[in-house]
């Protein structure tokens, strides 16, 4: 099959894309032909080498993807042939054919098509985990989303004001401001020239955000938790910007307020119903028209690397998807 192809960990411009041995199928598992895989910071983690998990090499990069069951293994009763899935694994998603743990296939709601099957996993799933059940965001709080025109961060904006909250999108362009106005934020900051503690401050009448969504870290964390409000939450999704910084524990005392550590992927394998009741929830959003996943590129299997460089230069809007073709 052909894939994009990691033979060993370095920079992006060492992948390529090549042959690769079909997966053959194993118990629970299936095979799907990929007809998108959407792409995601940690893929550019993975590929350096830089990432919690490293897969064996050769392999194909890719955390995400959609496509259509080609075959089952043995023991899969819930899946079969011609099933439309969405799934999200460690790697191997931007080439023609996947192996995926049957249980961690996603179907595919009627209304969606496997290009936005494939860009929607991984950014609802995480940020409506985050702000459901870890941040407990209620109706009428305030929401601060860093990195708000991200992959993760502008669906953080859609879900905040799906669960009637004030969302305040903060972002470094202008450019990227437009599309988090675009898909709903209420308010907007530029944190690359104003400061971010005192516009927040500012826009909440001086009593601060309810919850900070963060999947930047950098220079931008200690500041949004300085923005938080009484019993405000701090969530710790990831660290874009590439240093984890380090914060004085007295800010949580004096605030009474807490720092919350979010991970997605694996609270999906701990919690495997309440991932898939967050999904059901999530694809009833979308199909009420609530939910609008922005795809700002689509690349053809050739040209996958170039989505990941915009990436890791920060240039992304939203999600980015490669069209890999194998459905
Ligand atoms: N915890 C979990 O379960 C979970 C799940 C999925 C993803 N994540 C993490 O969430 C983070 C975002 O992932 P994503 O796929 O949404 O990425 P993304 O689309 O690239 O968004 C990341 C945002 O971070 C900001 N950023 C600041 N400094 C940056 C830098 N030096 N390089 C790149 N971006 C920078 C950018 O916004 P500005 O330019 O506006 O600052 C960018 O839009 C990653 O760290 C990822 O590992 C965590």
């Amino acid at each position: 099959m052909r894939a994009l192809v990691c033979r060993a960990f370095g920079p992006l411009d060492d992948l390529k894309v090549g042959d690769l041995p079909d997966p053959a199928i194993a118990p629970g598992h299936v095979i799907v032909d990929v007809a998108a895989a959407g792409l995601n910071f940690p893929d550019v983690l993975c590929v350096q080498g830089l990432y919690q998990f490293k897969p064996e090499t050769p392999f194909a990069p890719g955390q995400e993807g959609a496509g259509v069951v080609a075959e089952v293994g043995d023991g899969v009763t819930h899946l079969k042939p011609g099933d439309r899935v969405a799934f999200v694994q460690l790697s191997g998603a931007i080439a023609e054919k996947a192996l995926v743990p049957a249980n961690m296939c996603i179907p595919v709601p009627d209304g969606m098509d496997l290009t936005t099957a494939a860009a929607f996993s991984m950014a609802y799933g995480t940020s409506f985990y985050a702000l459901k059940q870890r941040a407990g965001l209620r109706a009428g709080e305030t929401l601060l989303v860093l990195g708000a025109a991200g992959g993760v961060g502008l669906a953080a904006v859609e879900l905040g004001k799906a669960m009637g909250a004030t969302v305040i999108a903060a972002a470094s362009s202008a450019e990227k401001l437009k599309a988090c106005v675009a898909a709903g934020a209420d308010h907007g900051i530029n944190y690359a020239d104003e400061d971010l503690k005192a516009r927040a401050k500012e826009l909440t009448g001086g009593a601060g955000v309810n919850v900070v969504y963060d999947p930047v870290g950098g220079p931008y964390s200690e500041p949004a938790l300085r923005s938080l409000a009484w019993e405000g939450r701090h969530l710790v999704v990831g660290f874009a910007a590439g240093e984890i910084p380090k914060i004085p524990l007295n800010l949580t005392l004096l605030k009474s307020c807490q720092i919350v550590g979010v991970f997605w992927g694996a609270w999906t394998f701990r919690d495997p119903k309440a991932a898939a009741a967050n999904f059901a929830e999530l694809h009833a959003l979308f199909d009420a028209g609530e939910l609008k996943p922005v795809i700002s590129e689509t690349y053809d299997l050739d040209h996958a690397v170039d989505g990941l460089r915009a990436l890791a230069e920060r240039r992304a809007v939203g999600k980015l998807v490669v069209a890999v073709g194998g459905a």
